[in-house]
This record gives structure tokens, C-alpha cells and sequence, in this order.
């Protein structure tokens, strides 16, 4: 998905909106580092972050130069200079089951001071967003969420959880497979130039994974900060295989308590084979002088408990909604992914705000593959009469999506409802994954 992050204006129904209340919606230059500066400042305190430092600023006028910037100002305040509301948003694909890829914009960063909130800034904000992902040719809007009550009402929707995996070191007994290669310490920098290639073929295993979140890899590996105290404390692994092909990394830092041993904590784990997940699992649950081990957003569905003797062993905690999804194009989204089974299902979707609400058909053969119609003429509606079908939001579609919310659980909750016998029961078999989806990173 080429596209020119600065190559149209601001919209225009969210610069009139909050020009009526007397701000300033702008599409910040990240060129400008004094503008991008002050836009990160109000992003830290949004977040309720520390003041960022010089590094912090750095790094971070690097990474918004990928993306595109907005920031909300109010000229009365005592620094103008500083925005009253922030987003920020770039392209990236989205695996889904099957393997591929769709085109879809991560919306992040958004934060509204305290001395605006409830002023519908946010609501303005996300309403362009939706517009900016129209306007880059994005099948879908994305985005990971402080709290679970703030995005429904814009039709995003869970589609993918995640959960903290505890291990405790004195039952972790590993029955599993050996792996045939390696694991070893490297240093970070020697990891950042094959980790992008490593994590793209990681990510297309999972559907629910994004392949780019600019500045990331930087981040996560302690190199935007080298000497930070976070930074030294994180230990890099590699798993190479047989051949000696590097094929998964993992970051992980021990926690230390005065006097106690510490827990092996995790935030960071690309695997582009079964080996390398076996492996790098078994390395981080089989430390020393520690009490257990830490995996940060995990999938739900993680292969650990039959590679432990003991799969209780393992405690999963924070268990949550993890990666939103707002369908922008139904057409191209159902088009983008794999079905576990052929059938044909006419779906109806309402959508608030317009854009993706209409009536479609998805056609899906042997092998998986679809074939999407809108219906959208008398002639179109004639050829689908009596077809199994299904009427839902656009948030129920964005949560079905990946394969992770059968579309039978949202009918009993009264979220999705049948046109003809037996269509739940169809829907529930052709948008199952095989991979349970999981998004494993924040953006
Ligand atoms: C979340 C946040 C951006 C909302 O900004 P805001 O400008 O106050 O929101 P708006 O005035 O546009 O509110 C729009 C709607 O969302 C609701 N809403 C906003 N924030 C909410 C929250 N945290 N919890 C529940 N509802 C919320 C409002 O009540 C309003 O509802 P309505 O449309 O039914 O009237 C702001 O509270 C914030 O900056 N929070 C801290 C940073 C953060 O968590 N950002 C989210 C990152 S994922």
C-alpha cells in the first residue's frame, strides 16, 4: 500500500467541527521539529508519561516522520504551541487467516488534555480518522485501546485478545520436542538488521499481527536508548535453526527484588517456525535464580501447556480485548482473507457513520477463497434471494473478522441475527481460523 502521508489536507468536517468551538485542527509538518516536539510533549502527558527527554523527543520526531500527525490547538491557552488533542496514523497490512495480508491504518497516540475533555475533540478526531483510512485505500482502521468503553461507539470491535502468561519456574518441566538448532545471547544491533524480515515472516503466521509500526523494532530491542536504564536491563536471544538461518528473537529482562530471585519478563517474541517457538519458549521458562517467567500480550491460545509436564505450570492473567477493528471497506476486507469453508452468505451491514453499511455477497469455493459482490441494484437482490445470510453492525463484522468471536456467541447476545435457518451455523464455520488470532505488540 504506497500512499503520501502528507499528500491531502486535513478533513474538513473535523477542522469545521472544532473550528466552531474555537480550535485548530492541523496536520502537524514532521519536518518541523519545534511543531512535532510540541506535539510529542502533549502525547507524553496524554499518556500520563514522564516529560520526555532530548532522546525521547529524537526518537520519536524519527518515528512520526512515517506517519501522519494531527494535533488539536487552542490559541488561548497559556503555550499554543502545544496541542490540546493528538493522533497519529500510518498504513500497514494486517495479517489474516490465510496467510495474507490487507491493507489497513493504524490509528495510535490519541489524547485529549484534561482541560478539554468531554468536548467531543476525541469524537472529531476519530470520525477524520475513519476518512483518512477512505482516503489511503484502507480495507480496515485499527487500533489497540486504554480502556475498552471509548471506540465502540466509532465501530471498532475486539477482534483479537491477549493475556499476560505466567510460568512457574519450580513446575516448568519441558516434555516438548527438542528443537534442532540454537538458542544464543546476541546484541541488539546485530539483531535490528535481520529483525524486519524475521518479523514480517513471524507476523504472517498470526493473523491479527501488523507488519510495520514504524520505530518499533528500535524500541524494543533498547537501541532509541542504549544507555537507559530499561535498555542495559534487556537481554536479546536468537534462535537459529539447523542450518544456522536465524528464524525467531526474543527481548526479555529479569525483574529484581532485594533478596529474592527475580521473574524472567518478556515483551518481545518473533517466531517465523514451530522450532524457534518451541525454543525460544523453552529457553525463557527454563532460567535460573528465578521464579518464574513473564510473557507480555501472549496469544489466549499459545502452545505452551503441551510442552510442560505440567500445564499448571501456567496461569493467564489480564486476559483482554487487545486489537480493535473498524471494517472501511467490506468489499476488500472479506475479499483479503481465507475461509475454512466453501458456502455463500449474503451479509447485511448497518454502519452509523456510512461508510462500510450495504448489502454483500461473499462466495467461497474449495480452496478457501472468496469472492465479494455488493449487491447494490434490483437485479443484484433478485440473485441472491433465498441465500443464507446474516444481518450485522460494522462492529460485529470488524469482531468476526479474524476469526476470533464465532458469529454464534455475538447472535446470543442478541448482536447478530439470520435472514434464512441455519446462516449463524454457516457464518460460524466459513470466518473460522485455524490460528487463533493475537496481536502481540502495542501501537
Ligand atoms: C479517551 C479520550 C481521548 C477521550 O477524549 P474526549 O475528547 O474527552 O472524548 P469526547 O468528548 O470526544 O467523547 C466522545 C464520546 O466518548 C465518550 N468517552 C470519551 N472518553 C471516554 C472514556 N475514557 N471512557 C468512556 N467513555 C468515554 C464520551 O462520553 C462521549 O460519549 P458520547 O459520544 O456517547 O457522548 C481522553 O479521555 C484521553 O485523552 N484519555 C487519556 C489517554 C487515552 O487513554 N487515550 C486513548 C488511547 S487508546
Amino acid at each position: 500500500m504506497s500512499f503520501d502521508l502528507q499528500g491531502f489536507p486535513a478533513d474538513s468536517e473535523a477542522l469545521a467541527t472544532l473550528s466552531a468551538r474555537g480550535l485548530a485542527y492541523r496536520l502537524v509538518d514532521t519536518r518541523d521539529a519545534a511543531a512535532t516536539d510540541a506535539w510529542v510533549q502533549a502525547d507524553f502527558r496524554g499518556f500520563h508519561h514522564a516529560r520526555p527527554r532530548p532522546i525521547d523527543l529524537e526518537f520519536d520526531r524519527g518515528m512520526l516522520a512515517d506517519r501522519r500527525v494531527h494535533g488539536v490547538y487552542d490559541p488561548t491557552i497559556a503555550d499554543p504551541a502545544v496541542p490540546v488533542a493528538t493522533v497519529s496514523s500510518w498504513p500497514t497490512g494486517l495479517s489474516v487467516p490465510g496467510g495474507r495480508s490487507v491493507d489497513a491504518w493504524a490509528v495510535s497516540s490519541v489524547t485529549v488534555s484534561p482541560t478539554h475533555r468531554r468536548r467531543g475533540i476525541a469524537r472529531a478526531l476519530m470520525l477524520a480518522e475513519l476518512q483518512n483510512a477512505r482516503a489511503a485505500g484502507a480495507a480496515l482502521a485499527m487500533l489497540t485501546a486504554t480502556e475498552a468503553t471509548i471506540y465502540g461507539r466509532y465501530g471498532y470491535a475486539p477482534a483479537a485478545r491477549s493475556a499476560t502468561v505466567y510460568v512457574d519456574r519450580r513446575r516448568a518441566h519441558w516434555v516438548g520436542p527438542d528443537a534442532p538448532g540454537r538458542v544464543q545471547f546476541v546484541d541488539a544491533a546485530s539483531v535490528r538488521e535481520i529483525a524486519p524480515a524475521l518479523a514480517r515472516r513471524a507476523v504472517a503466521r498470526t493473523p491479527g499481527e501488523i507488519d510495520r509500526w514504524p520505530g518499533l523494532l528500535d524500541r524494543v530491542l533498547g537501541l532509541h536508548d542504549p544507555e537507559g536504564e530499561r535498555s542495559r536491563s534487556r537481554r536479546v536471544v536468537r534462535y537459529d535453526d539447523e542450518r544456522g538461518h536465524p528464524q525467531g528473537f526474543a527481548v526479555f529482562h529479569v525483574t529484581r527484588e532485594p533478596n529474592e530471585p527475580g521473574v524472567a519478563e518478556f515483551d518481545f517474541f518473533a517466531a517465523a517456525t514451530d522450532d524457534a517457538e518451541r525454543a525460544l519458549w523453552r529457553f525463557l521458562v527454563e532460567q535460573d535464580y528465578v521464579s518464574g517467567t513473564r510473557g507480555l500480550l501472549r496469544s489466549v491460545d499459545e502452545p505452551l501447556p503441551w510442552l510442560l509436564e505440567d500445564p499448571r505450570a501456567i496461569t493467564l492473567t489480564d486476559v483482554v480485548d487487545h486489537l480493535w477493528l473498524r471494517v472501511i471497506d467490506p468489499v476488500a476486507a472479506l475479499a483479503a482473507r481465507r475461509y475454512s469453508t466453501a458456502g455463500r452468505l449474503v451479509i447485511d451491514v448497518t454502519d452509523p457513520v456510512g461508510i462500510a453499511a450495504g448489502r454483500f455477497e461473499l462466495v467461497v469455493d474449495d480452496a478457501g477463497r472468496a469472492e465479494v459482490t455488493a449487491i447494490d441494484s434490483a437485479e443484484a437482490a433478485a440473485s441472491v434471494k433465498g441465500a443464507r445470510g446474516i444481518r450485522l453492525g460494522v462492529g460485529e463484522l470488524g469482531a468476526i473478522y479474524l476469526g476470533g468471536v464465532h458469529p454464534s456467541v455475538l447472535a446470543r447476545a442478541g448482536r447478530i441475527s439470520e435472514t434464512s435457518p441455519r446462516s449463524i451455523e454457516l457464518a460460524d464455520r466459513m470466518f473460522a481460523s485455524q490460528r487463533t488470532p493475537h496481536l502481540s505488540i502495542w501501537f
